[in-house]
């Protein structure tokens, strides 16, 4: 699903915030990034989204070598990929309806699907009642389980989270990491970087550690396989 080799990212003329990461994300998997705040998380989740290139080494994803793709077909990977933010980014002016139905506007669909479409994602995240409410109105929680029925809503085979529980209390926060294991137990590969220990705990999903820009030695939680039917 994605490889890294060697990949190495710098902003502009600054030093390198990423160095030689080598990984690979199986087909289905599911796998927690952590480290603490200025490791490169997000860093390399911009890599994973394609909103950053790498400075140096090689990204396969979906099986294709992004350096030998050319730049006007980068959205057609794109938008296999789901992306989860730790501020929500919800657009404020538009309701929860019309935030979630915007991927499925912005690709050309038809308003009779994307009714049915928006209406189940509004049902499977337990909102149902707040269709037409403005964001403002909305708990942090409440926005983030919107943030990801926009996610989901293309059915990505990618979803990558960038702390999506990080201004969430606690039980909304077992609740939004429940709809990732869903959607990873129907075969979508998922990516949470979270410093959020006790949910780690919880879950018990194998981890990736980054340390000034550097991933830890073979940084299993648990080894491939093991702890997947934990009662969560
Ligand atoms: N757009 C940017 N321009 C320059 N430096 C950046 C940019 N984004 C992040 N950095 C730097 O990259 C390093 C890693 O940051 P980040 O990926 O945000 O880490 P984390 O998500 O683990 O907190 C930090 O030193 C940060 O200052
Ligand atoms: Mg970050």
């Amino acid at each position: 699903m994605v490889r890294f080799e060697n990949v190495g990212l710098r902003y502009g003329n600054g030093p390198e915030v990423l160095r030689d990461l080598s990984f690979e994300l199986a087909p289905g998997s599911f796998q927690f990034l952590t480290g603490p705040t200025g490791a490169g998380k997000s860093s390399l989740l911009k890599l994973l989204y394609l909103s950053e290139r790498p400075s140096r080494g090689l990204i396969t994803l979906f099986g294709e070598p992004l350096s030998k793709v050319p730049r006007d077909r980068l959205h057609e990977l794109r938008r296999r990929i789901g992306v989860v933010f730790q501020d929500f980014r919800l657009l404020d002016h538009m309701s929860a309806y019309d935030n979630v139905a915007l991927p499925l506007r912005i690709a050309g669909h038809g308003e009779k699907h994307i009714k049915e479409a928006v209406t189940e994602l509004m049902e499977w995240v337990g909102l149902s009642d707040k269709m037409g409410a403005l964001p403002a109105t909305l708990s942090g929680g409440q926005k983030q389980l919107i943030a990801i029925a926009r996610a989901v809503i293309t059915s990505p085979s990618l979803i990558v989270a960038d702390e999506p529980t990080g201004n969430i209390d606690r039980d909304m926060s077992m609740k939004i990491m429940r709809l990732f294991i869903e959607l990873n137990k129907q075969g979508t590969t998922v990516i949470v970087a979270t410093h959020d220990w006790p949910l780690i705990d919880k879950i018990k999903r194998p981890m990736l550690e980054l340390f000034e820009g550097k991933l830890a030695e073979a940084s299993w939680w648990l080894k491939p396989g093991e702890g997947l039917d934990e009662p969560v």
